[in-house]
């Protein structure tokens, strides 16, 4: 009979620290820019569908990916682990929702290391690159039309 002897202090100091985590947590994921949950953010940046093909090949070259994730891309060695493996991301998320976490992860995680790919305002940019993303928005979709094929 678990918990049945547990002292009333004990229980509801664990009450507190969990509810006080939970309001930590969803204040954590809240979202820096809520704009970006607008139906049109969520739409195709661009009129062009994308390509898979050239997203496969801005996922290895421009975008560096594989620099934190494990991808179905044998020809390239070196796969880094600190994200998520993306093997089957196409079936697990819409691609306006993968294209959200292209254009901006840190909307859904703050804290995430992931680079915001179609963010026009980082922190610090090369002198003239000020204001520019780093794919383009043709890129993006490209992107998402590749990982959509992750299945
Ligand atoms: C510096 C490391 C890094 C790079 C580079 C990076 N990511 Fe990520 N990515 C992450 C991490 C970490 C997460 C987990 C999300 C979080 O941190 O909240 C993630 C999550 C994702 C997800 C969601 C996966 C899931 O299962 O929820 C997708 C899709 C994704 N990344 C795509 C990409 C694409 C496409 C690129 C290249 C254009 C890329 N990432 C580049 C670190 C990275």
């Amino acid at each position: 009979m678990m918990g049945t002897s547990l002292p009333r202090a004990v229980l509801a100091l664990a009450l507190t620290v969990a509810v006080v985590g939970a309001a930590d947590a969803a204040q954590r994921k809240k979202p820096a820019d809520p704009s970006i949950w607008e139906p049109t953010r969520r739409a195709p940046l661009t009129e062009v569908k994308g390509d898979p093909v050239r997203g496969r090949v801005i996922v290895i070259k421009k975008g560096s990916c594989l620099t934190c994730h494990v991808m179905p891309i044998p020809e390239e060695a070196d796969h880094g682990d600190i994200g998520p493996p993306l093997a089957t991301v196409g079936s697990r998320y819409t691609p306006a929702e993968l294209r959200m976490r292209v254009v901006d992860p840190k909307v859904l995680n703050p804290d995430t290391i992931m680079p915001s790919f179609y963010k026009s305002t980082l922190n610090r940019v090369a002198k003239g690159l000020e204001g520019t993303t780093f794919l383009e928005a043709q890129e993006v979709e490209d992107v998402v039309a590749y990982l959509s094929t992750l299945k």
